[in-house]
């Protein structure tokens, strides 16, 4: 079996790390990462829309030294790319948010804690003094949504990402095929597929007894993986709506990022309400088939927010380029959620330090072969068609 820097060695792309990942994970736990809802119509449009626009390269603009950090809400990013939340990070690898957090900090960037993560949020804090932004549902317990936003604010969490598109939890196929619940509950044929694949159980082993929502957990009356997952799906309120985003307001006082905005007239709502920036996504394709792909809302979005906050972009970041063009259609920066967990499967932080240097190097060569020197100049520079 090849060792994890040979594989790591090997691979060039964002898509062979997932097939890298594939060869790795328990079928079920790659699929509960690669997996849309319904038909998966969102999922592919999300990564196929970037081929809606061409590159339109200026050669001759002297880009011979080029710089990709960017300044966002209060921090210095190396490059416009941050690691997106997405829950049970730590199923994949033996604490897997805090190695993935620690491989955005070394990157320079900012590491999204879900609200779903196997770690507390206090134990991230801990392990991790990088930038990190804690992501948060409205819940039917609005207490519980202050709560975490509470412990966020004392544990040194920069930024605030309410996510208000997972009111309802997305009909996601492959995991009812595969009996993949969440929190997982595992049965005979997890197991059965769990040692298939000996390298991520033996890796695992100690830990597969304790995988849970960490956040969720009471201390003081601990309860079974069954009752968890019953208080979990009735705290979410598809009721919700603009005047818990004022009451977040008023409670958070940094940043507060609102995710899964797709609409011109949220996006405005957003600006209106004090929300510090808005995050144009579709949860991956994993909430409602048949939502516009991520980047063709962008420019809507974009537009509606006509400069006042900074617009960031989620939903099939591949290559360098597509992030080439989501900043070039307006977008700040963009969020990765499976390419770090892919990363994070294969080989942990290196795993996900991997993902973060590939996209790097590509937006770097697209900048240089583009013509633009900077961040800045690929928003002002016309390079699409
Ligand atoms: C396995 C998985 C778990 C996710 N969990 C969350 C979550 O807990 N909270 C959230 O706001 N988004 C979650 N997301 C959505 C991501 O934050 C992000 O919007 C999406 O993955 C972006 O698309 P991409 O995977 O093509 O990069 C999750 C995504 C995946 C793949």
């Amino acid at each position: 079996m090849p060792s994890q820097i040979q594989v790591l060695k090997r691979a060039w792309s964002i898509d062979a790390l997932r097939a890298a990942a594939r060869h790795q994970l328990p079928q079920p736990l790659f699929d509960f990462i690669d997996g849309g809802a319904e038909d998966e119509k969102t999922l592919r449009q999300n990564e196929s829309a970037f081929d809606d626009w061409d590159l339109l390269p200026r050669p001759l603009n002297g880009a011979g030294a080029r710089d990709l950090s960017t300044e966002l809400l209060g921090h210095s990013l190396r490059s416009p790319i941050l690691i997106g939340p997405t829950g049970l990070a730590g199923l994949f690898w033996p604490q897997g948010e805090i190695a993935a957090a620690r491989a955005a900090a070394t990157h320079g960037t900012v590491y999204c804690l879900s609200h779903g993560s196997v770690c507390t949020l206090e134990a991230l804090a801990q392990a991790h003094q990088g930038p990190r932004w804690m992501q948060v549902f409205i819940y039917k317990d609005r207490g519980f949504t202050r709560e975490l936003a509470d412990r966020a604010k004392a544990n040194g969490y920069q930024g605030l990402i309410l996510t208000i598109d997972n009111q309802l939890i997305g009909k996601r196929e492959r995991d009812l095929v595969n009996g993949f619940t969440i929190p997982p509950r595992f049965g005979p044929g997890q197991w059965l597929a769990f040692a298939q694949k000996f390298s991520w159980w033996w890796a695992m082993r100690r830990e597969l007894p304790h995988i849970t929502f960490g956040n969720y957990v009471k201390a003081s009356s601990p309860e079974s993986v069954a009752g968890l997952a019953g208080r979990m799906a009735s705290l979410l309120d598809p009721a919700m709506n603009w005047s818990d985003v004022d009451a977040l307001r008023q409670h958070w006082t940094g940043p507060l990022i609102l995710k899964g905005v797709l609409h011109p007239d949220d996006a405005r709502e957003a600006v209106r309400r004090g929300v510090d920036a808005v995050i144009v996504s579709n949860h991956g394709g994993r909430q409602v088939d048949g939502a516009l792909a991520s980047v063709r809302a962008l420019p809507g979005v974009v537009d509606a927010v006509d400069g006042r906050i900074p617009v960031l972009l989620d939903g099939g970041i591949r290559r360098g380029s597509d992030v080439f063009k989501a900043l070039a259609l307006g977008a700040q920066a963009v969020l990765v959620g499976r390419p770090h967990l892919w990363g994070l499967a294969v080989a942990g932080q290196d795993g996900v330090k991997a993902v973060l240097e590939i996209l790097h190097s590509e937006l770097d060569r697209t900048m240089g072969l583009m013509g633009a020197s900077s961040i800045d100049s690929i928003r002002r520079g016309h390079y699409l068609s």
